[in-house]
């Protein structure tokens, strides 16, 4: 298991966020390369998000305001972000731990990498990185229904290590939920059946796999989500559909009172 640790690659290994406030952080000298990576990735999802991408995440977009042809600074994509919301970004070398994560989007931070994946990279990674952070995350950060249940999920996830006992699966119910809403998610929009999820959005092939008739849609509830194991791995196959951020919300506080995860 240590082994399978130490092998895993950049993004994908444990690490605690870096609290310092993200004008404080150094930016990371990027090469022409990377500027190049964020540009190709940032202009392919231009081509395959409109009429694809659900109206609030599109208007996200604009409002966030991405560079096309360069990376941008976290401060600079955080200072959009809280103007609009108040939600702030956090940097962060990797994955962080589910305890440590829901503490931040309980205080609406939102942990991003300010790394880029390989140019071999562009179609596929697995592990996060900051296009997949910014792109994927960021646009939603300033939409405020969406914001809200960020927050109280954030705040559930807390509850489930402060108030119940160690083992107990609520634990395991929250990653399940993230999983197949925040980063795989569709939603009914008035022209149609859209994509919300951050890994679809910032994935050129799961962008088109996941409206195809490849993938199962099924209907949102939470008490099916809650128990459903997913694989990191490949493209996703099932997919949850949302009517509209307000039932998202409002299904998840009915969901988190009925477990004790919120109040
Ligand atoms: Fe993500």
């Amino acid at each position: 298991m240590d082994n399978a640790i130490t092998d895993l690659p950049r993004g994908m290994q444990e690490c605690l966020p870096d609290y310092r406030d993200i004008h404080e952080v150094a930016v990371p000298p990027y090469t022409d390369v990377e500027h190049h990576t964020w540009a190709t990735l940032y202009a392919n999802q231009q081509k395959v998000l409109p009429g694809r991408a659900c109206d609030e995440f599109l208007a996200g977009l604009e409002a966030v305001d991405f560079p096309a042809d360069r990376i941008p600074r976290l401060a600079d994509i955080s200072d959009h972000i809280e103007r609009h919301s108040g939600w702030r970004l956090t940097r962060v070398d990797g994955l962080v731990p589910n305890y440590e994560f829901f503490k931040l989007l309980s205080e609406r931070l939102f942990p991003s990498t300010d790394f880029i994946r390989r140019p071999d990279e562009i179609e596929y990674t697995p592990s996060p990185d900051m296009f997949h952070d910014l792109l994927g995350h960021a646009p939603l950060l300033v939409n405020p229904r969406f914001c809200a249940f960020f927050e109280a999920f954030g705040r559930a996830g807390v509850a489930a290590f402060e108030r119940m006992p160690e083992g107990h699966p609520a634990r395991d119910w929250l990653p399940r939920i993230y999983w197949f809403t925040v980063e795989f998610g569709l939603i009914r929009n008035p022209g149609g059946l859209r994509i919300y999820g951050a890994g679809i959005v910032s994935s050129p092939g799961e962008v088109l796999h996941s409206l195809s008739d490849a993938t199962t849609k099924h209907a949102f509830d939470l008490d099916v989500i809650m128990n459903r194991s997913y694989d990191i791995w490949h493209m996703q196959d099932d997919l949850f559909v949302i009517d509209s951020f307000d039932q998202l919300e409002d299904s998840f506080y009915t969901w988190a009172r009925s477990h004790g995860l919120l109040n």
